[in-house]
């Protein structure tokens, strides 16, 4: 008896035809998987204080473009859980029937709940929190599960240990790390692989004004054969043209100043002014520039964006069209980044 398999599954959004025809993916590390150039992060703007149409909005936005790639952890909020909460009621609209196109990650590490189990980095603590995160987001496994931060109290050994006994469990298909010194995520990667769970990616803060990662890290990941995605890599807004005539209502440091102070901003908008010149003589916005500079080191596996609205993730996208920068603009780069 021939099957169908072309029964059509009811769904609320169909997305485009052309969704791969410009997106360039990029191994990670020595692992089978490639990830988009960009990717797509939910720490601000899912959860249930921000507007549900626009957070399904940008999402669809993101996959409509080749972005396969979305973020989350389990204390996006406010209030914790809510980002993953509401990224399980889209994905029950619209894209679980998308599921095998998507690599969807969350992580444990942070403060998520009270008492002495639900932070940083005991076995305890990383399988529950794995737990919940699966229920609230409606999902049978996360294709990458993190460590959200090292833990200086607890042995390596049984972090990790927990990272491969949930690979193990099937939640996960793969582990990665954030947030590691080059030399601690060298001691992780060692007893992943001694485990048999080889750590597929890193996940690091780096952006033009935070270049910590050039420091070792990047030679560590590079060596161990292991990936990175990097996270704001826009400075949360700061390396866009959004502050340069001020602070806008609706920009991150006015709405939600917890990670982004106004003051910090106006320390570097010197630079950020003088980058903004050299993106405009590129013929693109700083947005775009400055994932673009990110894109030029081969060690970058994916760009971890954040948007409040669809637009800025069409902006962020074109970054792809003008990647090439010749000697003399990155040295007039490195001048203004001194
Ligand atoms: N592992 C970790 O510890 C960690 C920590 C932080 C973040 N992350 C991950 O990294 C993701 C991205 O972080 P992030 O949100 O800080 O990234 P980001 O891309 O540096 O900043 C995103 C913000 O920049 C502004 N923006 C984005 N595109 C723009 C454009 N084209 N033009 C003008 N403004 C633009 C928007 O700010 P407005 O809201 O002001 O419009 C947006 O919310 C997070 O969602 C999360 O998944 C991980």
């Amino acid at each position: 008896m021939s099957q169908n398999f072309n029964i059509p599954v009811e769904k609320s959004y169909n997305a485009k035809d052309t969704r791969y025809d410009k997106m360039s993916y990029r191994r990670c590390g020595h692992s089978g998987l490639l990830l988009p150039a960009l990717s797509l992060g939910l720490w601000h703007n899912f959860s249930f204080t921000d507007d549900f149409e626009n957070a399904r909005d940008i999402l669809q936005t993101a996959f409509d473009h080749g972005i396969t790639h979305f973020d989350l952890a389990n204390n996006y909020g406010p209030p914790y859980g809510g980002a993953e909460a509401n990224f399980g009621k889209i994905f029950e609209k619209d894209f679980k029937a998308y599921r095998d196109e998507l690599i969807i990650s969350t992580k444990a590490g942070y403060d998520m709940w009270p008492g002495p189990y639900g932070n940083f980095g005991s076995k305890k603590y990383l399988i529950s929190s794995l737990d919940q995160s699966l229920k609230r987001m409606g999902l049978d496994y996360v294709d990458i599960f993190y460590h959200h931060r090292p833990d200086p109290d607890t042995p390596l050994e049984e972090t990790m240990g927990a990272l491969a006994q949930i690979v193990r469990q099937g939640k996960a298909l793969y582990v990665g790390l954030s947030n590691y010194q080059a030399p601690e995520a060298a001691k992780a990667f060692k007893i992943l692989e001694d485990l048999g769970v080889p750590c597929l990616i890193h996940q690091p803060r780096y952006n033009m004004l935070d270049r910590w990662v050039e420091d070792g890290l990047l030679d560590t990941l590079e060596d161990s054969g292991v990936g990175s995605i990097v996270f704001s890599p826009l400075r949360q807004g700061v390396l866009t043209n959004k502050y340069l005539n001020g602070f806008p209502e609706d920009s991150r440091a006015v709405k939600d100043g917890r990670y982004l102070k106004t003051d910090q901003i106006k320390e570097t908008l010197d630079q950020v002014r003088a980058l903004n010149e050299i993106a405009l003589e590129r013929g693109q916005t700083l947005a775009q520039m400055a994932i673009a500079w990110l894109l030029k080191d081969k060690r970058i596996t994916s760009v971890l964006v954040g948007a409040s609205r669809s637009s800025q993730l069409l902006d962020s996208i074109k970054a792809l069209d003008c990647q090439e920068f010749d000697a003399a603009t990155l040295e007039s780069i490195e001048e203004i980044l001194k």
